[in-house]
């Protein structure tokens, strides 16, 4: 319970001091985190890359969700990249999910002239419409470069601002909502 409540303080802290690099003041909540990961099937086995993972909140549902893939976890602040790896300890799920404390721009970097090895999903917490607009459509060429062929980018945002972006880039694109999360929340389906 004492570490739940520090995890929290930690992601609010951060939301407060980084507020454009963290995009929220409270991890999300189930309904939004079930939503991002209703694509991937629980038989996954490939890999499968998680940008900006806070504390941990999806990524403790995907590893439940998918015991055979090989999770990649990446978070830019480093004190909620080591949250996050405690989360995962505590639930059980050590070694089971690699997490990288790096920018997402930094990782995807070494999938991008590949064959083979690519992610088949990257799911992405990232606050794209806080971001500097270059960054974020840099950070959005990257992560299509980097996709595994028929691989699917899922990202959730707080706003719409960044709708076009994804739907120039990307060949099919689907929006739904998700409501029931504070703050509300759009969840982008997108794949080439
Ligand atoms: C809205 S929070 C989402 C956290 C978590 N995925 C969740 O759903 O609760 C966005 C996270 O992205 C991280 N972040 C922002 N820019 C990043 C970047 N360029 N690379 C990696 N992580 C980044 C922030 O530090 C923050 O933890």
């Amino acid at each position: 319970m004492a570490n739940m409540l520090t995890t929290h303080l930690n992601f609010f802290w951060a939301g407060l001091l980084k507020q454009s690099q963290t995009g929220a003041l409270v991890p999300s909540q189930r309904f939004l985190v079930a939503k991002m990961i209703a694509p991937v099937p629980e038989t996954c086995e490939g890999l499968i890359i998680e940008l900006g993972a806070g504390t941990g909140a999806l990524t403790l549902r995907l590893a439940a969700k998918c015991p055979k893939a090989r999770i990649v976890a990446c978070e830019i602040n480093p004190t909620l990249a080591r949250e996050c790896r405690n989360s995962l300890t505590r639930a059980g799920y050590d070694g089971r999910v690699e997490v990288v404390s790096a920018a997402a721009e930094q990782l995807l970097a070494e999938y991008v002239g590949r064959k083979t090895g690519k992610p088949e999903f990257v799911i992405s917490g990232i606050p794209l419409g806080h971001m500097d607009g270059v960054r974020a459509r840099h950070l959005l060429d990257i992560i299509r470069q980097s996709l595994a062929e028929g691989g699917m980018y899922i990202q959730f945002q707080h706003s719409l601002l960044d709708r076009k972006n994804i739907r120039t880039r990307f060949v099919q694109t689907h929006t739904v909502p998700a409501l029931l999360n504070f703050p509300p929340a759009v969840v982008y389906y997108a794949q080439n």
